[in-house]
């Protein structure tokens, strides 16, 4: 699957936080029973890569993508784990080489034109805004429309239920990142109603881009 085909899944993409790998699947089961069929699991805790494999193995019909990648040898990781796609909060010549011999989808975060140029100069056209509500905000994803017309935007960071609206109209965005779908709260009590409530929400918005 190549990136545009990953962000094209839903127009939010849950980003998540597991710290029990008992509780990946089952947050991944919510999530798809509300009818949102991608997760971001973040390589925040010790077991992310556990859930990265147990909701690949269990839950087949659910995409898989690592978040939080810092280092080359996380795409390693996450690929040898079971994940279909590397989110990075930023971008790196290093991760760039691992995804490009790799052979997989990678959305870098960029928050500034010159992250933007740079990372075009890596191969990649479309990027995570990180963190999107610091790094402008929908003024500006319309701001890099004028110069970067081909480009795509995940931006992600500080946006809510609330404020996701206003991000899925601009015409550059092909969907939205965020943690406020499946929280750690509601991870951490199992709260599994709320999330498939917030998937539900999800499942209904669409995205300009
Ligand atoms: C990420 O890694 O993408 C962010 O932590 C998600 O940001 P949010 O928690 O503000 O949604």
């Amino acid at each position: 699957m190549n990136v545009h085909q990953l962000l094209s899944i839903s127009p939010v993409v849950p980003v998540v936080t597991i710290r029990d790998a008992l509780k990946a699947v089952p947050v991944a089961r919510a999530l798809e029973e509300g009818g949102v069929q991608v997760i971001e699991v973040t390589l925040r805790t010790e077991s992310s890569l556990e859930c990265i494999e147990r909701i690949a193995r269990e839950l087949p019909s659910m995409t898989v993508l690592a978040g939080t990648v810092c280092h080359a040898s996380q795409v390693r990781e996450s690929l040898a784990a079971g994940a279909a796609g590397i989110v990075s909060p930023g971008l790196t010549e290093a991760i760039a080489a691992a995804v490009d011999t790799a052979g997989v989808a990678w959305l870098p975060g960029v928050a500034t034109a010159s992250d933007i140029m740079r990372g075009l100069a890596l191969g990649a056209d479309c990027f995570k805004l990180f963190p999107a509500s610091i790094a402008g905000g929908p003024e500006a994803l319309r701001a890099f429309a004028g110069p970067f017309p081909g480009v795509r935007f995940c931006p992600t960071g500080g946006i809510d239920r609330a404020s996701v609206g206003r991000y899925l109209e601009l015409g550059n965005v092909a969907c939205v990142g965020g943690s406020w779908v499946a929280t750690e709260k509601m991870i951490d009590a199992s709260d599994w109603g709320a999330i498939r409530a917030n998937a539900e929400f999800v499942a209904t918005l669409r995205a300009a881009g």
